[in-house]
């Protein structure tokens, strides 16, 4: 099976981000029978940054973070989207095929200018750039979060009005791989965490500044003696997510039966999440002092990308009647 995922760059990489997308990501990669594509939405990333060192530090970042925790560059094929401007040249072809009323349909778009974000095309075409990531190398299931399952409809109606322009069956049409059972990770506030909420626990945030964050997780005054509530308790969810089966009685017991100050269970969660990110975070620190090596990762998985890409360009050109 053809796996292909992105994440966009568009800052340092959370909790969330690690739960509702990575840890799928390097499990997908574990099965002999799978060949995955991931890549790094950099040509996303500029519907939201402006600045070129700062995306291009982003890029950078993403790649070091995506190796670090466990994406194999010998198991899957790690690319950076602007590596590959095929991708941006097919995105033009579908969008010859695809109606206006689909892309002025999507959520994304309507949420954006509902709060009042000026809407430029980059932002309007934006599904058509992703049905390109993904049907540039014909892959049979895209894993993502149910914030993206219209993207992936609208990849279907694509690819399905592609084919019908040109005959045939030029274009594969992808499966989503909605991540169902994946939980959405709260932030500090109790809110769904997001870096456009600025309530994350980064990954790879050094440890006095992930102290720092993790201090700060909004909790209730019940006194340190009194039983503490769990439903809709941000603390108790982040612990669940951490804590190993073994210790979840106990931790557990620490809410039931009261006696245990949220400070103390915030120190608790701290140890947890540096003990279950210490080798990525070793891992980190080595990669960032080694972009050399980065770079020529994701120069290779360019080359590896492409051995797909460049077949399935060469009969998107063909049957619209570019070049000889
Ligand atoms: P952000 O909301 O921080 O900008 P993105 O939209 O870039 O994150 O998300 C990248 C991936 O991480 C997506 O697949 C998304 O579903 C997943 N993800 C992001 N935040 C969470 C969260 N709080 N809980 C679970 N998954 C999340
Ligand atoms: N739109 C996705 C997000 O914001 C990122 C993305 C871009 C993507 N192209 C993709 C995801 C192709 C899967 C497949 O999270």
């Amino acid at each position: 099976m053809r796996i292909l995922s992105g994440v966009q760059p568009s800052g340092n990489l959370h909790i969330g981000n690690y739960f509702g997308a990575i840890r799928q990501f390097v499990a997908l990669q574990r099965h002999a029978d799978n060949e995955c594509f991931y890549f790094i939405a950099d040509l996303h990333a500029m519907t939201t940054i402006r600045d070129g060192a700062t995306l291009r530090a982003l890029s950078r970042l993403v790649a070091s973070d995506y190796i670090a925790l466990g994406l194999d560059p010998n198991r899957s094929i790690l690319y950076r989207q602007s590596d590959v401007p095929e991708v941006a040249e097919l995105a033009w072809m579908l969008s010859t095929v695809t109606p206006m009323g689909l892309l002025q349909r999507g959520h994304s778009f309507k949420d954006k200018t509902a709060k009042g974000i000026v809407p430029n095309h980059g932002l309007f075409a934006y599904p058509v750039l992703m049905a390109a990531d993904i049907l540039i190398v014909r892959a049979d299931k895209v894993p993502v979060g149910k914030d993206q399952k219209q993207h992936l409809e609208m990849t279907r109606d694509i690819a399905g009005a592609f084919n019908q322009a040109y005959g045939g069956d030029v274009l594969k049409v992808p499966e989503e791989m909605i991540l169902q059972d994946v939980a959405v990770v709260p932030g500090l506030d109790g809110q769904k965490m997001s870096k456009s909420y600025g309530n994350t626990i980064e990954i790879f945030a050094r440890e006095g500044e992930l102290k720092k964050r993790i201090m700060s997780i909004v909790t209730d005054s019940t006194p340190v003696e009194e039983p503490k509530p769990t439903r809709g308790n941000t603390l108790y969810a982040l612990l669940k997510l951490f804590t190993p089966e073994s210790e979840w009685p106990d931790t557990k017991r620490c809410f039931s039966e009261g006696g245990t100050g949220y400070g103390e269970l915030k120190k608790r969660l701290l140890g947890e999440v540096l003990e279950q990110f210490a080798d990525a975070r070793r891992r980190h620190e080595e990669l960032l002092a080694d972009p050399g090596y980065v770079e020529s990762v994701l120069r290779e998985g360019r080359e590896r990308a492409m051995a797909t890409i460049g077949a399935v360009m060469a009969d998107c050109r063909r049957v619209c009647g570019l070049g000889w």
